[in-house]
């Protein structure tokens, strides 16, 4: 069976990773994780986007060579990927060798069945972008994002024949064979689509940081053309492809739903399943930037709340598909909300009331089992359809189910056969809202597993006998 096959955007490496980054990152490997609990086998490629003008402005400044700079500048992904739990089968650079052969391969078979032409590009050029501005994107002739102007450009280019893919992808995006997520964003390509494409540049003369052209090396490929080659490098031969899931930004729509399939139209290939594009993280509602100055890196992130928390709050504060102010107070109240006040608290009441007991088999009374499994299929819902907002929602909801039932039986003033009864089904509720916890929060869920008695992907309602010891306090309460 093909695996599914989730990827995230590979992130230009002229900087160090911010939780922009972290955000997309987190999201695929929350879907990615809860597959695998759910017995699928799924992978998960992420990477790093390593040519083009920009990153070669980036060393210049720092007086290295491109390679000697993005060899330093990776680890720090790389680091920061480990660090939140990041569980991918690859990671992609752009530089590996077997990219640079697949690029190739790719654009010489576009060449072959003639898709590409050479002519001359003029226009204007935002590096911070890497790509070619309408005038109308630009303010005074400055890119508004990267408070920079776009520089005139006029030189001899090879051309992709875009605008010949115009009605085809129309059609695969209107039927859903190529489904674009937030329904917003596949009117948005359509829309685009209906106003007409043109052809666009796929090389560059003066950079030279890049992968030659096969059939011309006397240009490079334009960086974003071999960067959306890299889910291909990797799908192919592994035969994962075509991609269950391009998991992305907003800001990099067009290139993945427009130019992306095409090229794969051309070459005759799958095209990807789905493609979903999340909102941004804004600060105090600007956009995060370093011309601003208000970047948040991940290890800010996770030295206030922790790692599991970090991955929790950052898909939990607001809706997936939409724009969202970061605010570290209000992050803080919902930590202390959803994780000290409720998961926490609750997982440490119960294991405080049951430690010692003996003899109790996984498992509750019919009334709950039917209350979580109902809660349990909504969650399943919203997770594949990468609803995290309203998934987080509902582990809460069997939060409170499990703290109200607790309060009313009051299994401390019971004694027995009784008192066994109320407990089974406090840890029954519990096993089941940590194994939805569980892909938002792996270390946390093996914790609270481990503290049952329970070895991991444990089935909520089986028949286990429980061994429970008190657990560590998983979030204590900021003040
Ligand atoms: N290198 C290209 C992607 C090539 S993919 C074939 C690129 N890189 S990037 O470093 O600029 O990363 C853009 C992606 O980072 C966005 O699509 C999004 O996934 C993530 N984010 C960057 N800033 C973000 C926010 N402020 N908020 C949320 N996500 C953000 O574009």
């Amino acid at each position: 069976m093909k695996p599914f096959f989730v990827t995230t955007p590979i992130y230009y490496v002229n900087d160090l990773p911010h939780i922009g980054h972290a955000y997309t990152t987190v999201a695929a490997d929350v879907l990615v994780r809860f597959k695998r609990q759910s017995g699928e086998t799924a992978l998960l490629l992420v990477g790093t986007d390593e040519h083009g003008a920009k990153i070669a402005e980036a060393a210049s400044i720092h007086n290295k060579n491109p390679k000697e700079y993005v060899d330093e500048i990776v680890v720090g992904f790389k680091d920061a990927w480990e660090k939140l739990e990041i569980a991918y089968d690859r990671f992609i650079r752009t530089t590996d060798p077997d990219h640079e052969s697949t690029a190739k391969d790719f654009l010489q078979k576009l060449f072959d069945r003639g898709y590409i032409t050479k002519g001359i590009y003029e226009g204007l050029y935002c590096l911070g972008h890497e790509k070619f501005m309408s005038p109308e994107e630009l303010v005074n002739g400055i890119c508004p994002d990267h408070a920079k102007p776009a520089l005139p450009y006029k030189e001899e280019n090879y051309f992709f024949k875009l605008s010949q893919f115009e009605k085809k992808l129309i059609n695969v995006i209107e039927s859903n064979e190529l489904e674009i997520r937030p329904l917003e964003r596949k009117n948005e390509v359509v829309g685009k689509l209906r106003q007409g494409l043109e052809d666009i540049s796929i090389s560059r003369k003066s950079v030279s940081w890049g992968i030659p052209l096969p059939f011309d090396p006397s240009h490079t490929c334009y960086v974003w053309i071999e960067a959306l080659i890299n889910y291909y490098t990797y799908g192919q031969p592994t035969g994962a492809w075509p991609a269950d899931l391009h998991l992305i930004g907003k800001d990099i729509l067009w290139f993945h739903a427009i130019v992306w399939p095409a090229m794969l139209l051309a070459v005759d290939e799958d095209l990807p399943k789905k493609i979903f594009a999340h909102g941004f993280f804004t600060i105090g509602g600007q956009k995060m930037s370093k011309t601003l100055g208000n970047v948040i890196t991940p290890h800010q992130l996770i030295e206030t709340f922790g790692v599991e928390a970090s991955r929790y709050l950052l898909l939990s504060s607001f809706p997936f598909g939409v724009d969202g102010d970061f605010d570290w107070s209000r992050m803080a109240e919902k930590y202390n909300a959803d994780l000290a006040n409720g998961i926490g608290n609750a997982v440490s009441r119960i294991t405080t009331l049951a430690v010692g007991v003996n003899g109790i088999i996984l498992g509750a009374d019919p009334e709950f089992e039917k209350v979580f499994s109902g809660l349990h299929t909504k969650y399943r819902a919203y997770m594949s359809e990468l609803d995290f907002f309203r998934a987080t929602g509902i582990i809460q909801e069997m939060v409170k189910h499990l703290d109200q039932y607790l309060n009313e039986k009051k299994p401390w003033t019971l004694e027995g056969g009784e008192k066994k009864k109320v407990l089974r089904n406090c840890l029954g509720m519990t096993v089941a809202l940590i194994g939805c916890a569980g892909p938002f929060m792996p270390k946390t869920a093996d914790t609270v597993f481990g503290s049952l008695g329970l070895t991991k992907g444990t089935n909520p309602w089986g028949a286990a006998e429980l061994k429970i010891e008190r657990g560590a306090n998983l979030f204590p309460r900021l003040g």
